[in-house]
């Protein structure tokens, strides 16, 4: 057993991995079956004790909206959210007031191309690359579409990686947004997102961090990386579902217009027209998720407390490493990704020759497994790969070396499974 990890109880904070809770096909784990692997953080990080007890706390005991107020446990709704709020401004370097609360990056990122709408004209230019996210490539392309604006798309290089130089090319003075992931959720690649903020800011362009895979996994600070939005998810950095995060600068901030208007964000409401409130509320119309908020607070803290954003990384690429390492020497794996382990993000992509990844993570989930299998919502990427999909790995601050080997040891079992059935078919064909 390699005995890698990032603290040695960490995983007790974790129901899931319990003895009660855990296993790949949901439930209760079995007695006498393997303990559970989950290796799909990328997609949504399970929740430590202590954001449950948060979210249960608000629901037992002051659940109220956080727009009444007045009484006892209205106020400490309030207190609650905008303490959480404090809370994420503090873990990405932003003031608590350029922290808008949404759904997730999804939401976050269609939220900002409905705001930005007036600032796009015909010829235009929007940029984006061919490794995003659907919810990082769609909007704008629908932005640009509305807008007879042109969407750009950044190449890159046949490992899938984006050179600077090809930022440095294509990001001219005709572009006037610039959205670019951070790390890439199907090869761990990591951007250099401070230079293509830069890069933007030089050409006059707004810059956009889709910061869902860098947030949960490396320390984030949006005045280093320099750029005028980032958006998050909770749900990835050991939240609940249904919160995110939209950091915005506060100057751009303050001149845009609100895309969802309503209740919970007018100072003054008239026949002929209405006055917005003050950041951040401008931007978040109706009744908030406050529970989400609160859990996403609470999860802010666990990581900061578990050794803090530094030490977490490098323990995850020391585990992602490992990983690649040992998939690289099994016979007939693509590993897809930079080749350069310092330029990777503590996600794991391959395919095995022969065999569909789904089948690989239905075999990998019979061994109490859980990875990802799919296009993972990056078509262009895809494309561009000349592949339908991969398998992917992620890993998180309670993945384990052990976990690493019960991963290597079920890819294995998988190639003999279908290795052995195709050379009987084979063998049964010949016959
Ligand atoms: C890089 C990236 N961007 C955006 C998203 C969308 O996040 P959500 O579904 O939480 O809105 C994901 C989700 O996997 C992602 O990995």
């Amino acid at each position: 057993m390699t005995a890698l990890y990032m603290k040695k109880n960490i995983k007790n904070d974790f129901p899931i991995f319990s003895a009660e809770g855990g296993s790949a096909s949901g439930g209760q784990a079995q007695a006498g079956k393997k303990p559970f692997v989950f290796l799909d953080s990328a997609a949504a990080a399970q929740v430590p004790q202590q954001v449950i007890d948060a979210i249960e706390e608000y629901y037992k005991s002051y659940k109220a909206n956080v727009h009444s107020g007045i009484y006892a446990i209205g106020t400490k709704a309030v207190e609650a959210y905008e303490n959480a709020r404090v809370d994420v401004a503090r873990f990405i370097g932003a003031d608590s007031d350029e922290i808008i609360f949404t759904s997730g990056t999804t939401a976050s990122i269609n939220m900002l191309a409905r705001c930005l709408e007036e600032r796009i004209g015909a010829g235009d230019e929007i940029m984006v690359s061919r490794m995003e996210h659907h919810s990082n490539f769609i909007p704008w392309q629908e932005l640009a579409r509305r807008r007879n604006a042109v969407f750009g798309i950044l190449p890159l290089e046949p490992d899938g990686t984006l050179s600077l130089d090809t930022a440095r090319r294509h990001i001219t003075e005709r572009t006037k947004l610039v959205s670019i992931t951070h790390v890439s959720h199907v090869t761990g690649a990591v951007n250099d997102v401070q230079e293509i903020c830069r890069l933007a800011r030089e050409a006059g362009a707004i810059s956009v961090v889709d910061a869902a895979q860098s947030a949960p996994h490396m320390a984030v600070n949006v005045r280093t990386i320099g750029c005028d939005f980032l958006a998050f998810s909770g749900q990835k950095v050991l939240g609940p579902t249904g919160i995110g995060v939209l950091y915005g600068r506060r100057a751009l901030l303050e001149e845009l217009p609100p895309s969802v208007v309503g209740g919970g964000m007018v100072r003054d409401v008239r026949d002929e027209e209405s006055v917005w409130a003050s950041l951040p509320s401008k931007f978040e119309a109706g009744t908030p998720h406050a529970a989400g908020a609160i859990g996403l607070g609470a999860a802010v803290r666990y990581l900061e407390h578990t050794g803090g954003m530094d030490v977490l990384h490098e323990y995850e690429i020391r585990l992602a490493n490992m990983a690649r390492r040992a998939l690289r020497d099994i016979p007939g794996i693509t590993l897809y990704g930079p080749s350069e382990e310092d330029q990777t993000g503590s996600i794991c992509s391959f395919t095995l020759r022969g065999i569909h990844p789904h089948d690989v993570a239905e075999v990998l989930s019979r061994e109490n497994i859980a990875v990802r299998a799919g296009h993972h919502c990056a078509l262009p990427l895809m494309r561009h790969l000349g592949i339908s999909g991969t398998v992917r790995a992620s890993f998180y601050l309670y993945n384990t070396g052990e976990d690493v080997e019960r991963l290597i040891h079920g890819i294995k079992k998988v190639q003999e499974i279908f290795y052995s059935t195709n050379s009987k078919i084979k063998t049964q064909n010949h016959n």
